[in-house]
């Protein structure tokens, strides 16, 4: 639309002589036509309602500045060579999000009792909607996430990316795995059957033979002498509120990390020399 249509008539700068709209005096060519039809209170409705969620991420940036921490995680760059290998991080995250929401979903039917948890468990494989389906996510997906963590660790270890400026966040991902294996080892025990009580206290063991704290480590795991109730409150705790909450955070620092230093390019990708500045006698000074 042209600016000059917007302008009441009287107020319009006059037109200087063989410019504008014909003659002297005459109505300019835009008043002729029939003004546009002004669209319908549903239509003009609808349109605010299409813009409503740019007008809320707008509100919400104002306040927040988020997009510019959004778009630097997401459109950042990375090094040339990047491949399949470097979405394994991204992967054990997708594992550990499927872990953590499937988890939510069991503790709502598991009952952490000696007497109560083999019981509860068989009633969300047989009777829950979707129980079975949801347990065996969890269960497989444990598996799944260990295996992932270590295929990511093995592929920043090959890459050589716990080098220098990242050594940091190689100890934030010692303690990751760490974690990961605690969470897999606790919740082990849960269902409560011949299994994983056996199980755990074999795991128990093995760690009570580690030097200086072992035998420490294995009487806080037991909690008490024997295998019993206060082992499973205490694997309960640790596996649902101790441990989820530590990966949240040292996730949250290790991706902060991720996107402040960048990746590193794969071993095989050869930094770029900066090009030798010609000899000044040798420039061509045509
Ligand atoms: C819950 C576990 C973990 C999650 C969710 C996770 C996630 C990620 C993601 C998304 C990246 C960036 C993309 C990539 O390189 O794959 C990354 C990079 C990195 N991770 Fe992990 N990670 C975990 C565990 C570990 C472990 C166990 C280690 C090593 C002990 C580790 C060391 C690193 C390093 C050194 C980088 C930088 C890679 C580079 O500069 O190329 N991470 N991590």
């Amino acid at each position: 639309m042209k600016l000059d249509s917007l302008i009441p008539a009287p107020l319009r700068k006059p037109a200087k002589p063989g410019e504008g709209n014909g003659a002297k005096g005459a109505a300019p060519a835009d008043l002729k036509t029939a003004p546009p039809q002004r669209p319908s209170d549903a239509a003009r409705l609808g349109e605010r309602a299409k813009e409503a969620p740019v007008d809320v991420l707008a509100w919400v940036d104002q306040r927040t500045a988020a997009t510019g921490f959004l778009t630097g995680m997401l459109f950042r760059k990375v090094p040339k060579g990047t491949n399949w290998f470097y979405t394994l991080g991204s992967a054990t995250l997708f594992a550990f999000i499927v872990q953590a929401v499937t988890g939510v979903f069991l503790a709502m039917y598991y009952t952490p009792s000696v007497t109560q948890a083999y019981a509860s468990i068989s009633h969300i494989n047989n009777d829950v909607f979707l129980g079975a389906f949801v347990h065996g996510m969890h269960k497989w997906g444990s598996s799944v996430m260990v295996i992932l963590i270590f295929l990511h660790m093995g592929r920043t270890f090959f890459f050589g990316a716990y080098k220098y400026p990242r050594e940091l966040n190689w100890v934030i991902g010692v303690v990751l795995l760490i974690l990961t294996m605690t969470m897999a080892f606790t919740g082990y025990l849960l269902p409560f059957d011949q299994r994983s009580f056996w199980a755990s206290i074999v795991g128990i063991n093995i760690n009570g033979t580690g030097p200086i704290v072992g035998p420490y480590l294995s009487d806080f795991l037991r909690a008490g002498p024997e295998l019993g109730a206060t082992t499973l409150a205490r694997f309960y705790a640790i596996h649902m509120l101790l441990i989820p909450g530590a990966l949240i955070a040292l996730i949250g620092a290790h991706l902060y990390l991720v996107v402040k230093l960048g990746t590193t390019a794969p071993p095989w990708v050869r930094a770029e020399r900066p090009k030798a500045a010609k000899p000044t006698s040798s420039v061509d000074a045509r």
